[in-house]
């Protein structure tokens, strides 16, 4: 037996899981379960990444500290995974102590080898994607996302391993696959590597650095890490035993949009550090809906679980994997998912497994007849040259095209059973129409059970009532692909009766409920969030009476720092503030904030106060200023900040 490990790319806090996150994750699965059927013992990874500036925005916006916001959603993608069923071994967090220590442990060995250097740097900045942009790339971004950012930053040799990078691709050439990101990959790499940046200073939400505590890790070299902290790497024991037996890891499944990072980045760290390379990177497409790449933002999310109250899990498994050409994108439709569970689930497996047990039943008391000497219509070489092809094909990821086969046997024993009319054999009484009617049974009971074993890593449950049904005791995930032959259907088992497994369904009520339920999933997800449901805003008005330039410079407004932050005693709205705007003596200024921002989320944070407003007592304390928030309706309030270093004691106007 050997070992298969395989990982998910840990998913960003900054959005609940919907089906794009899904289909990574069943893809996995399903691979996890075709390597168990194969004799390996297979081990699935996958988590949350949970560091970062937008995290740090994401929780302030939703009232929560970073710790309390990541848990929730980090929490909402471990219930989904279990919810639908998906099998992963390791749930890994980057906010979890043991990653730190791989994280830190893989850097220690970068920088001792001379592959890390400090640097100041200057470039253009995206906000949103929180990463340096070239002076193209900022171009055409949004430009209210791009800013100039000088730092200090810690980098990393990247340009110097140009040249061992192709080596790895030219020796291994199936390293990233498909061949089309393979091509990408190496025309990037062969175009020339700049030095990467993998600290920030200006950021806390992170793992500190080990030799610099004043910078924590940049989202990339923290969250790769991932792979080999979630199986002990960076620890003693056991788990540093465990890293032993699965590193490295057999493949990566990543979205192509995150290609570069896993296929250049990743095997230089670990180039640098001198541990394994991964084998492989294997980069799946897009799942396109309504005409663009799935985005909280675009507001065209498709939710997996919606989907399985009304198709099941193995309805959207089956979809996602017969419809989508591995590897390239794929458009999702709610019809087209339907459409198919229909065609191939209802009316194709599930009615022939209906049929087939309703045959035994009337034609032989629910008993398997043995297969006697009438014909099989060429089922048995075909169901040995299906077991070859879905074998061979799933083991390549072309999941498409190994259940095309498998459909492919039960269409031939639909047609088998068309074409050997059982009925008739029945009512005609002589020997050799006997002989047929019970090798018709057999025959097709028999294809039956070995498309059903082969349909297992993608329709684990259906397939299981299928092979149970056929009277198997040994569950279908504990039994071996080496072992599917024509003969293991016994004779004489009694047939398990059998409801239908995929009742068909009427395609305009089933996507009417469907887009209910994704409505209900969207307040579900703003309950996470902790903001209000996304209804459409009301438009604002402005009823404030005008002021002259005049009056508006009246109002002295600062930037201040926050010195000291505590709650209020017996007041659940207030927190006392200490700010330096710069005099000789911080202000002591009380804010109705407490609701939306913890104590220590505020200290070291530069705030705008208005300097010059008359002092006054609030909860028995003097409040010399005001710090300003926005809000709608005096709502939950978001505090002024800087995206650059604002000097203390600057004025707004
Ligand atoms: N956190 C990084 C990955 C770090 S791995 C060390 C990240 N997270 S993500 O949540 O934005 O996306 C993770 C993965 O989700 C993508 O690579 C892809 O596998 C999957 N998908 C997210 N949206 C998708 C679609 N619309 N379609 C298909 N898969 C998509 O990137």
């Amino acid at each position: 037996m050997s070992k298969y490990y395989l990982t998910t790319p840990i998913y960003y806090v900054n959005a609940t899981p919907h089906i794009g996150h899904a289909y990574t994750t069943i893809v996995a699965d399903t691979i996890k379960r075709f390597r168990r059927m194969m004799g390996d013992e297979a081990y699935l990874t996958t988590g949350t990444d949970e560091h970062g500036q937008k995290v740090e925005k994401s929780a302030a916006a939703a009232g929560l500290t970073p710790r309390e916001f990541t848990d929730r959603v980090s929490e909402a993608f471990r219930a989904e995974w279990n919810d639908l069923g998906l099998e992963y071994d390791f749930y890994r967090r980057t906010t979890d102590p043991r990653h730190a220590k791989a994280v830190r442990a893989i850097f220690s060995r970068c920088l001792a080898n001379g592959a890390i250097y400090k640097d100041s740097y200057t470039g253009k900045y995206h906000i949103g994607d929180e990463a340096f942009v070239t002076d193209e790339e900022a171009e055409q971004a949004d430009p209210a996302m791009i800013t100039t950012v000088t730092e200090e930053n810690y980098f990393f040799k990247l340009s110097a391993y140009r040249d061992k990078l192709i080596e790895l691709y030219e020796s291994q050439p199936d390293f990233v696959q498909p061949d089309s990101r393979r091509n990408e990959v190496l025309s990037f790499v062969r175009g020339g590597l700049k030095d990467l940046s993998i600290s920030r200073s200006t950021l806390q939400w992170g793992i500190p650095l080990p030799n610099d505590p004043a910078h924590v890790f940049y989202v990339w070299f923290d969250a790769l890490s991932t792979y080999m902290s979630a199986v002990g790497y960076g620890e003693e024991g056991e788990a540093r035993k465990r890293w032993e037996k699965l590193w490295p890891v057999d493949v990566h499944l990543v979205g192509k949009e995150i290609v570069r990072f896993h296929a250049v980045y990743w095997p230089a760290f670990l180039m640098a550090a001198e541990l394994p390379l991964p084998k492989q990177v294997w980069a799946h497409g897009l799942l396109i809906f309504q005409g663009g790449k799935m985005s909280k933002s675009k507001g065209n999310i498709v939710r997996a679980r919606p989907i399985d109250k009304v198709v099941g899990i193995e309805g959207l498994r089956y979809y996602l994997l017969r419809e989508i050409v591995f590897g390239q994108d794929g458009n999702f439709s709610f019809e087209a998912l339907v459409g198919r569970y229909n065609s191939d689930l209802a009316n194709g497996v599930g009615n022939l497994a209906g049929r087939t047990a309703a045959m035994i039943a009337k034609f032989h008391g629910g008993l398997v007849p043995a297969a006697g000497a009438g014909g099989d219509g060429g089922l048995q070489a075909l169901a040995a040259e299906t077991i070859e092809k879905a074998a061979a094909r799933y083991a390549k990821f072309e999941f498409s095209r190994a259940l095309e086969a498998i459909w492919s046997l039960f269409a031939a024993v639909d047609k088998y059973i068309v074409a050997n009319k059982p009925w008739a054999l029945a009512k005609a009484k002589d020997e050799s129409s006997q002989a047929q009617l019970a090798a018709t049974l057999y025959n097709s009971a028999a294809a039956l059970r070995i498309g059903a074993a082969l349909a297992h890593p993608v329709l684990p449950q259906a397939s299981q009532k299928i092979w149970a049904m056929l009277g198997e005791t040994v569950p279908l995930r504990d039994f071996r692909l080496a072992d599917l032959a024509w003969g293991g259907l016994k004779p004489d088992v009694k047939l398990a009766g059998q409801d239908a497994i995929f009742p068909r369904l009427d395609v305009e009520k089933s996507v009417k409920r469907m887009e209910e339920l994704e409505q209900e999933a969207l307040k579900e997800q703003a309950a996470i969030f902790g903001k209000p449901a996304a209804d459409e805003p009301a438009a604002i008005t402005i009823d404030a009476p005008e002021v002259a330039f005049d009056d508006f410079v009246k109002i002295d407004m600062r930037v201040g720092l926050v010195k000291a932050a505590e709650k209020v005693a017996k007041s659940k709205k207030l927190l006392a503030l200490t700010v330096d705007i710069g005099e000789a003596e911080p202000r002591s200024i009380v804010a109705g904030i407490a609701g939306a921002y913890a104590p220590e989320e505020l200290v070291g944070r530069k705030v705008a106060i208005v300097a010059n407003l008359k002092p006054r007592k609030m909860m028995g304390r003097m409040s010399q200023g005001m710090v300003v928030a926005a809000s709608i309706d005096h709502g939950h309030p978001y505090l002024v900040s800087f995206l650059e270093d604002a000097p203390v004691g600057a004025r707004l106007s």
